[in-house]
C-alpha cells in the first residue's frame, strides 16, 4: 500500500499515472446511495459500520477513484465533546455553548462516544482488501467550534464572532479542547487502519486572516501530533486565497485549496514539499464529457497540481457518468517528464 499512486502523489512524488478522488464522492450523486438511503437514515448509514464500510467502497467500485474517504461525518466527533448532533441535513447541534460558563463545563473528550467511526475504518479496510488508501477525517477546530457555537447554520457566525470579540479566552478554551479531540480521534483512526489523515476546515477563513491565524496554533497542534502516525495529512479551508500567505503554518502534508487561487498561487505560497490538491468548481461537472476532460487537462496542464480534484464536494445534481469522465480524464493525461 505505501507505494500507491495516491500515497506517493501525497508525499509529491511524481507516479506515471495522476490520482484523484473528490470530496462527497460517496453520497447523493450515487444512485447506489440514495438506494441506500431509502432505507436507512443519513446517521444510520455513518453509525453502522458494515453499511459506512459498503458506502465507503461505492465510488471505488464506481468511478475507479484512486483512493476512498470513510463514510462518516466532520460532526460526529463532537459527540465526544457531549454535544448532540443532529442532521436535517445540514448538522445541528442541539446544545451549543454560547458564553465562557458553557465552555468551562465542557468535560474532556470520550472516545467511546466516536467507537463506530473507529469500528467504521476497520470494516471498511476489510471491505477495501487493499485496493485503494482510505482517508480517514474530521473537522478542524474553528469549523467544528463555529458548528458547537451557532449550533447548525453557519450563516455569518454572528455567535462565534461574539465569542471571538467579548470572551476570547472562551473560545481558546473551545479551540483548544476540540483540538485534543480531533487529535485522539484521527489518532485512533490511523491506529485502526486509516492511510491517510484529512482535516475539513471549511469555515477556517470564515473570520478572516485574522481570526485564521487565531485558530492556526491549534490546527498545528493537532498536524504536530499526527506525526507519530507516520501518515500523510491533508488540510482543506475554502474560501483559500483570504488565508494563502498563513496556510502552511497548518503543518499538513497536502493542502486541498478552491478555485479562489490558481494551483501557481497556491505553490508559491506553499512552497516546493507540500502537495497541491485541487481545484476545479464542482459546476464543471455538469458540463459534458467532452468539456470536463478539457477543464481537467488544462487544471493538469502546467503540472503543478499533484492531485487534481475538485475544489469543493460533489454536488448532488451531478450525473453519476460525469465524475466517470472526470476520474477517466484525469487518468488519461500522459505525466510529461
Ligand atoms: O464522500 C465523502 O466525502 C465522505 C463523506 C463526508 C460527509 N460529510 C457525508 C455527508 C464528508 C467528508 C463530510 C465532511 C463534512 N461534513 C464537511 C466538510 C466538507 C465540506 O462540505 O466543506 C462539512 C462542513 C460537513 C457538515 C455537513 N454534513 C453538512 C454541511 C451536511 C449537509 C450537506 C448537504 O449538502 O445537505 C452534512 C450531511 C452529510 N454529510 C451528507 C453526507 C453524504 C448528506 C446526508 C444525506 O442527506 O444523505
Amino acid at each position: 500500500m505505501h507505494d500507491h499512486i495516491f500515497l506517493s502523489a501525497l508525499l509529491r512524488g511524481r507516479p506515471d499515472v495522476y490520482p484523484t478522488w473528490l470530496m462527497r464522492q460517496a453520497g447523493r450523486s450515487m444512485a447506489a446511495y440514495r438506494a441506500m438511503r431509502e432505507e436507512h437514515s443519513f446517521i444510520e448509514l455513518a453509525k453502522t459500520p458494515a453499511l459506512a464500510a459498503e458506502v465507503t467502497a461505492q465510488p471505488v467500485e464506481g468511478y475507479g477513484v484512486d483512493a476512498a474517504i470513510l463514510f462518516s461525518d466532520i460532526m460526529f466527533v463532537l459527540q465526544g465533546l457531549d454535544f448532540e448532533v443532529d442532521f436535517n441535513p445540514g448538522p445541528v447541534v442541539r446544545n451549543p455553548v454560547r458564553s465562557a460558563a458553557d465552555v468551562r463545563r465542557l468535560g474532556g473528550f470520550d472516545i467511546d462516544q466516536c467507537c463506530f467511526i473507529i469500528e467504521a475504518v476497520r470494516e471498511a479496510k476489510v471491505r477495501l482488501d487493499g485496493t485503494v488508501p482510505l482517508i480517514g477525517f474530521t473537522g478542524g477546530p474553528l469549523t467544528l467550534a463555529a458548528y458547537a457555537m451557532e449550533g447548525g447554520a453557519i450563516g455569518d457566525m454572528e455567535n462565534t464572532r461574539r465569542l471571538y470579540s467579548e470572551e476570547p479566552e472562551a473560545l481558546g478554551g473551545l479551540l483548544d479542547a476540540i483540538a485534543v479531540a480531533v487529535a485522539a480521534l484521527l489518532e485512533a483512526e490511523a491506529d485502526a487502519g486509516a492511510d491517510v489523515l484529512m482535516i475539513f476546515d471549511t469555515w477556517a477563513a470564515r473570520l478572516g486572516a485574522e481570526g485564521f491565524n487565531r485558530a492556526l496554533p491549534h490546527v498545528r497542534k493537532i498536524t504536530d501530533a499526527l506525526k507519530r502516525t507516520g501518515k500523510p495529512v491533508i488540510y482543506m479551508a475554502r474560501d483559500t486565497k483570504a488565508i494563502l500567505g498563513l496556510l502552511a503554518g497548518a503543518g499538513a502534508d497536502a493542502y486541498a485549496v478552491d478555485w479562489t487561487v490558481t494551483p501557481a498561487e497556491a505553490r508559491s505560497a506553499l512552497g516546493g514539499d507540500a502537495a497541491i490538491m485541487g481545484n476545479l468548481d464542482p459546476a464543471a461537472l455538469l458540463g459534458t464529457p467532452d468539456e470536463i476532460e478539457e477543464a481537467v487537462h488544462k487544471l493538469m496542464e502546467d503540472g503543478v497540481v499533484d492531485v487534481p480534484s475538485l475544489g469543493h464536494g460533489v454536488r448532488p445534481d451531478t450525473p453519476e457518468e460525469n465524475v466517470g469522465a472526470f476520474v477517466r480524464a484525469v487518468h488519461s493525461f500522459g505525466r510529461r517528464r
